[in-house]
């Protein structure tokens, strides 16, 4: 089984993101499981909301560019989104759609999704943990021929299990982040073959 690369980040930028707790959790473990992990802050890509005008005048701007190859180089995914109204963020939505825009005639379609995967998590102190989110995410990705890791996890009441400093101190929700990241490490290795 090849080693995976993989590309994580948060949909959400908040100091004290319960998003971002999550993410750092599931990173470490898929570290621990051999993958190689690419952690990114968003806001170290600071992007405009996408409008196509933008991108007729100049082609993408330098910091989808940057977001765009580090994407291209990883196997898949691994993705943490709030929820705002029963949906996934904003941030996300047009990081992916900028994303998802080709640089040159010659590009293959979507080359920084298609044939990839994601694992797909979320928090909140809400009594769903954002789950709701992530099924239309789900769907997104999947029609940017994205696979999409069957079990989601989605940790309620976020604000009792995420301490001050940003981290998950609960052991219970950190063994479920574990396992499942473990399982995910493992199917993104024999997808990427
Ligand atoms: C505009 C808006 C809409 C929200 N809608 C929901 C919602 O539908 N479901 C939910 O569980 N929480 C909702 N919340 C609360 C977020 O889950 C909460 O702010 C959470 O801390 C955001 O994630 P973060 O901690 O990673 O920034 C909403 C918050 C905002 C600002």
């Amino acid at each position: 089984m090849t080693q995976p690369k993989l590309v994580a980040f948060s949909g959400s930028t908040r100091q004290g993101s319960y998003n971002t707790a999550i993410l750092k959790a599931a990173v470490n473990a898929a570290s621990e499981a051999g993958a190689e992990v690419d952690l990114l802050d968003l806001r170290d890509f600071e992007l405009p909301l996408f409008n196509q005008d933008i991108e007729a005048g100049g082609g993408l701007p330098e910091a989808a560019r940057q977001l765009k190859a580090r994407f291209r180089r990883a196997d898949g995914f691994i993705l943490a989104s709030p929820e705002y109204n029963s949906a996934f963020s904003p941030l996300l939505k047009n990081t992916i759609d900028w994303c998802s825009r080709a640089e040159s005639d010659d590009e293959a379609p979507l080359a920084a999704y298609a044939g990839k995967c994601a694992l797909l998590l979320s928090a909140s102190p809400g009594a769903l943990g954002g789950l709701r989110g992530l099924y239309s995410l789900r769907i997104l990705l999947q029609n940017i021929q994205v696979t999409v890791y069957p079990e989601m996890l989605s940790v309620r009441s976020a604000h009792q299990v995420i301490g001050a400093d940003d981290n998950l101190t609960d052991a219970q929700w950190s063994a479920k982040i574990k396992n499942l990241t473990e399982a995910y490490v493992s199917f993104a290795g024999k997808l990427a073959g």
